[in-house]
């Protein structure tokens, strides 16, 4: 790392855009720049998030891919997109996939505003804690004492997929990941920080954040005192994999056999 950056990760990022030209002093002014911050639904983010670091021809794993609204603005023909989902069979904690094999990766597990998503027809769950554990752990957390819950479960799912992400990411691969803050028990949670946190010790860098600001207001609640802000924005996060988090994860011994043999 030099100045907080991978080395590697940068010509990476370059051999990711291939039809971008490299930055030179003689670049032209213009104001059509991709920016960070956008008013709209996921369906108008996404294909500017994919599109700023995805290169054509990528193979593509969404491993929540639910109704596909995330690709509904994507040209069909730009990716190989491989779509799963809890719902078709597919856990995103325990892909198909063989190591180091896939471009990139979206994740977007259902975060607790999630819960409440029945109405815009997504198949994710609405309802309690004990009801998301229920559809999205396998059933297991209902069972396992001491099990996370509440923030924690939502938590746990980002960090496990994660970890599967990188798993099957190839070297210097890119995950693209959908969440929300929120306040659980009273208490702010910045989901976009602990996660970006946790998958820094899984070798996965956040490169970019996307804000998305929902274009309507947030329905009127009966307060008696307002608290915290109510959120109408959520984020789209960029991270890449380490170029050589794969040699890492292997054992000096293979590493050291692997080396001799190049
Ligand atoms: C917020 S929705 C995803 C919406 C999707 N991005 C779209 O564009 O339509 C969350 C999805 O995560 C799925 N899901 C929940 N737990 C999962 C798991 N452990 N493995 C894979 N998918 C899961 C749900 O079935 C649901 O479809």
């Amino acid at each position: 790392m030099v100045d907080g950056k991978w080395l590697m990760v940068d010509s990476v990022a370059e051999s990711q855009h291939p039809a971008r030209p490299r930055r030179s002093a003689g670049g032209k002014a213009t104001s059509e720049v991709v920016v960070s911050a956008h008013t709209g639904g996921n369906s108008d983010v996404f294909p500017v998030v994919i599109g700023l670091y995805v290169r054509n021809g990528a193979t593509v794993a969404d491993v929540t891919y639910g109704q596909g609204v995330f690709w509904r603005k994507v040209e069909p023909e730009r990716y190989r997109v491989l779509a799963s989902d809890l719902q078709t069979g597919v856990d995103c904690r325990a892909l198909p996939y063989a190591d180091d094999s896939i471009d990139a990766v979206v994740l977007d597990p259902p975060y607790m505003e999630g819960l409440h998503r029945r109405a815009q027809g997504h198949m994710a769950g609405s309802g309690t804690h004990g009801a998301f554990r229920a559809r999205y752990s396998n059933g297991r957390a209902l069972v396992t004492p001491g099990a996370p819950k509440y923030h924690d479960a939502v938590l746990a799912l980002y960090f496990d997929a994660g970890r599967e992400a990188q798993r099957v990411l190839k070297p210097g691969g890119v995950l693209i990941v959908k969440c929300q803050d929120e306040v659980s028990a009273n208490r702010q949670r910045l989901t976009h920080v602990e996660i970006i946190n946790r998958y820094a010790a899984l070798d996965l860098r956040c490169e970019d954040l996307f804000v998305v600001v929902r274009p309507n207001r947030p329905a009127v609640s009966r307060l008696e005192r307002q608290v915290h802000a109510r959120k109408n924005h959520s984020y789209f996060l960029v991270f890449v994999k380490h170029p050589l988090a794969s040699k890492k994860r292997r054992s000096p011994a293979k590493i050291k056999q692997s080396s001799q043999r190049e």
